[in-house]
């Protein structure tokens, strides 16, 4: 069996409670804290930036999965670095020198993702695939939590999961977007590694327990 990994996505807590919703994750069996950056240019929305990532560094030792829904993600990778990002994910979309934008974010010594929207077809990523560690899929457009999924995501999860097979790697799939209980069984069955999920979490009376039963799929 696996080890899945659930990312929960603090997009969705409570930021006037921040440093309480931070300590749950801790005490949590969640894997990794999942992080939305939005520039307000590549998505319609603005969420937060680096001090932010620095706070939450320092209260938790948890792995910082940062996702860039920025233009030119490569202008601040160090800047990541420096506020404790553990894997660095950035839009395909957003990304005109991609290969060189991952080998310099593992030069800083993180993990290399790349995001790809909703409409991007999955045999983009081959000509990359060897230099990416992560492939964050889109299940929503990017920009807002608590959309709903799409359906055609797990087509695409299965399509990289072969591409994946057959060019013997062990890039992880993580999926992002929409994800709850109902559709977390058949993204595994397709090939996903690592669930992210915001509202579904965040939003029901008891987190841990939410993120504990995501975590016994
Ligand atoms: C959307 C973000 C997601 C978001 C997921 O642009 O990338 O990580 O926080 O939120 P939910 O799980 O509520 O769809
Ligand atoms: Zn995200």
């Amino acid at each position: 069996m696996k080890n899945l990994i659930i990312a929960p996505s603090v997009l969705a807590c409570d930021f006037l409670n921040i440093g309480s919703e931070v300590q749950m994750l801790n005490e949590s069996s969640a894997d990794w804290i999942h992080i939305d950056v939005m520039d307000g240019v590549f998505v319609p929305n603005i969420s937060f930036g680096i001090p932010i990532i620095k706070y939450i560094n320092k209260h938790t030792l948890k792995p910082l999965d940062v996702h860039l829904m920025i233009v030119q993600p490569e202008r601040y990778i160090k800047d990541f670095k420096n506020v404790g990002a553990n894997i660095l994910t950035v839009h395909i979309e957003a990304s005109t020198h991609l290969h060189s934008t991952l080998q310099a974010i593992k030069q800083e010594g993180m993990k290399a993702g790349v995001a790809i929207n909703p409409h991007t077809a999955v045999e983009l990523l081959e000509p990359t695939l060897e230099e990416t560690d992560l492939v964050c899929i889109m299940s929503v457009n990017p920009g807002f939590g608590g959309q709903a999924f799409i359906e055609g995501t797990y087509r695409k999860v299965e399509k990289l999961k072969s591409m994946i097979v057959k060019a013997g790697l062990d890039t992880k799939i993580e999926i992002d977007g929409g994800v709850t209980s109902k559709n977390a069984r058949k993204l595994i069955h397709c090939g996903a590694d690592v669930l992210v999920a915001g509202s579904f979490v965040f939003k029901t009376d008891d987190p841990t327990k939410t993120i504990a039963d995501l975590k016994k799929i």
